[in-house]
């Protein structure tokens, strides 16, 4: 049996969003957009998926839009409010998902101010530069709520602090925070959010945006009334009711869920530094998602051991990725000051449905002489 420590990459599918999928593909085909009793069936099944997605994010039904993914929500959520107010002058951090920062990166090479905001060695964002950034009025604060690398939370309320008193409009990622800790529109400050429901148990290609009253997000996607008009397009029905599904799922027993991933996620590190010498825990061990763990193996490769572990069955995450032949180190444990090197002995575990204390065991049982091979590899 495999041990899947990789909860943040993606997710199994609960069993129960696998059949409600299923039904919807069997036995509820139609269009929502017609107006026969299959249309009218399958419309039902979607304002259903709609509401447990509002549910689950602290919004109205009207307020979610959905969208193909986490990615796509991003960018429409950064386009639609720099719309008006091009090229407009954009506030973010150095560690956000490649779905926020291209984007951006392209609206910088048109001509739109745009500004990142270091993080301290934990990865919260700095304070002091932030209200420096937003000394000037600016139209987009983009944030993400939990880094996927490291889990690291940030103090949203704070940013939104600052981000109110200079107009702009706060878009929060939340994809990874989903399933995981509590999320809400109000509560974070935010005008608009997003999530995909392959991080929940969902499956891949769902995702969607949810908008506070009276933001513009203009229309994405064009040529079809679907979603209102912002995203035209035939829905992924079966998808967005396995979102739905998912989002039901994951807003019950949370804290219990919570402590059970948090759990599982401690014995792995405190195993680790019992039997490991020369680690390190990257990210924050205070506002951390209680899923996430990344580590520094001092003298190892992270990709190295990644090979290693997949071939005893393990499956986890490096800190690093191979780009056409060099080793890339992450751009999220640089920006926490990581050397190139210390950000190659990194490894991502992110626990999740299904893992038990028997699988940790496991891995705390291989870890040690792994870890000896790879750092002698390393020479
Ligand atoms: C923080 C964050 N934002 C956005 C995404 C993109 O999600 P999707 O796979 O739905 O495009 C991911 C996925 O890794 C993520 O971790």
């Amino acid at each position: 049996m495999r041990i899947y420590l990789d909860h943040n990459a993606t997710t199994p599918l609960r069993e129960e969003v696998i059949q409600a999928m299923i039904e919807m593909l069997r036995d509820h085909y139609g269009n929502p957009s017609s107006s026969h009793r299959e249309g009218a069936e399958a419309r039902r099944r979607l304002d259903g998926a709609r509401e447990a997605v509002a549910a689950l994010v602290g919004a109205g039904p009207g307020q979610v839009v959905f969208t193909g993914s986490a990615t796509e929500a991003n960018n429409a959520a950064i386009r639609g409010a720099l719309r008006a107010r091009r090229p407009g002058r954009v506030v973010t951090t150095t560690i956000e998902h490649p779905s926020v920062s291209e984007p951006l990166e392209v609206l910088a090479g048109a001509g739109t101010e745009v500004l990142c905001v270091p993080v301290d060695e934990t990865g919260r964002v700095e304070r002091e530069a932030l209200a420096r950034a937003l000394r000037e009025p600016t139209d987009l604060v983009v944030v993400i709520l939990a880094n996927n690398e490291t889990g690291t939370i940030q103090d949203l309320p704070a940013i939104a602090q600052l981000a109110r008193p200079v107009g702009a409009h706060l878009h929060v990622d939340a994809t990874q925070a989903l399933g995981k800790i509590p999320v809400s529109l109000g509560d974070l400050q935010a005008d608009s959010l997003c999530g995909s429901a392959h991080k929940f148990n969902g499956p891949k290609g769902a995702g969607f945006l949810a908008a506070r009253d009276g933001v513009n997000l203009s229309p994405f996607i064009l040529g079809g009334p679907q979603e209102r008009r912002r995203r035209g397009g035939t829905e992924n029905t079966a998808g967005l009711v396995g979102l739905g599904k998912a989002a039901d799922l994951a807003g019950q027993a949370l804290p219990e869920r919570a402590r059970e991933m948090a759990r599982l996620r401690d014995r792995l590190w405190e195993g680790i530094v019992e039997k490991v010498p020369g680690v390190r825990r990257n990210g924050s061990a205070e506002h951390v998602l209680p899923n996430t763990l990344n580590v520094e193996f001092q003298g190892a490769a992270g990709d190295v051991l990644l090979e290693a572990l997949d071939l005893e069955g393990v499956a986890v995450s490096a800190g690093a990725a191979c780009a056409s032949g060099s080793i890339e180190p992450s751009h999220v444990l640089s920006a926490l000051g990581r050397s190139p090197e210390e950000a190659r002995g990194a490894l991502r575990f992110s626990t999740g449905h299904g893992n038990d204390t028997q699988q940790i065991d496991q891995v705390l049982a291989l870890l040690p002489d792994l870890v000896a091979r790879a750092r002698e590899a390393a020479g």
